[in-house]
């Protein structure tokens, strides 16, 4: 949060309502659904690809902006398991900007001490992207500030197959099939974010209510914030408005509001976390 305010000018917009951010109360885990670049695009009379590549500064601003703030890991939806229905021709651009990205982007993620990790099938992208993602993952591994994941050929209900079947070949291999029990934390503890919060904040751009197969897991109790802006047109300011409109929520993660509570105590065993 320091490294925010000295960041910004005296006489910038966004200062006061960064100062009204509660360094004390900020979401662990900020997880986003980066969407609408091809409609950005369309109103401009433009072709989607254009949308894509437009979509890479606030990538940049959103990145460096959470690094700043102090927040502990960052989720950016990429990629999904459904995108590959989309033209070869678009797909191929989102590759070729994301090798772009990683590139560029290399000096600032040192700079600010930030882990980057992709998270997704990987196996089932194109071996150059493989090869250039783990580099980046090796280079800033040590790094040990804000932790940024990058969704990519990510789907959360694969996700979700792929942690079952760890666990069933890590019984078959122990011997152990035949007593398999799973609980919740077998199931956390194999998933691509194991040993992660959950997204205490989930963000979605361009005005759609949906999940698009998204974390599906860890959002249980996220805060949801859907803006109507396009990816590309999303900046610092909007980051902040998020971050303090979920400021204002009350979560009881099924619990009573504490003035409900008043005095009286918890009935169960059930350990409910606290902010
Ligand atoms: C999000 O923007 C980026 C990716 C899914 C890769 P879209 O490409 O989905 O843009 P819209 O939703 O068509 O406007
Ligand atoms: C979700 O957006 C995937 C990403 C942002 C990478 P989509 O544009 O693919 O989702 P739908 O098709 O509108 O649900
Ligand atoms: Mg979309």
């Amino acid at each position: 949060m320091k490294a925010l305010l000295e960041a910004l000018k005296p006489n910038d917009p966004d200062r006061s309502l960064a100062l009204s951010i509660d360094p004390q109360r900020l979401p662990a885990h900020v997880a986003i659904i980066m969407d609408g670049n091809g409609r950005w695009a369309n109103s401009r009379n433009m072709p989607r690809v254009a949308g894509h590549k437009a979509g890479i500064e606030p990538v940049r601003i959103t990145v460096e902006t959470c690094a700043r703030l102090g927040i502990q890991v960052l989720t950016l939806y990429a990629f999904s398991v459904e995108n590959w229905k989309r033209p070869r021709a678009e797909v191929d651009t989102l590759w070729r900007l994301l090798r772009i990205y990683l590139r560029k982007e290399l000096n600032n993620l040192m700079e600010h001490e930030i882990q980057l990790s992709a998270i997704g099938r990987l196996e089932g992208l194109p071996i150059e992207i493989q090869r250039e993602l783990h580099a980046a993952e090796d280079a800033t591994a040590s790094n040990t500030g804000l932790r940024v994941n990058l969704a990519i050929n990510y789907g959360g209900r694969a996700e979700l197959v792929d942690a079952l079947n760890v666990l069933l070949d890590e019984a078959r291999d122990a011997g152990r099939l035949s007593e398999l029990r799973i609980d919740e934390e077998a199931i956390a503890s194999r998933l691509y974010t194991a040993g992660l919060p959950d997204p205490d904040l989930l963000i979605r751009t361009s005005g759609e209510m949906r999940i698009s197969n998204f974390l599906l897991w860890q959002i249980a109790y996220a805060e949801l914030y859907v803006t109507e802006t396009y990816w590309p047109d999303f900046r610092r300011r909007d980051l902040l408005e998020a971050i303090v409109d979920y400021q204002k929520r009350e979560r009881r993660f099924g619990g009573l509001k504490r003035s409900e509570l008043n005095g009286k105590r918890w009935s169960g065993a059930v350990a409910v976390p606290t902010q």
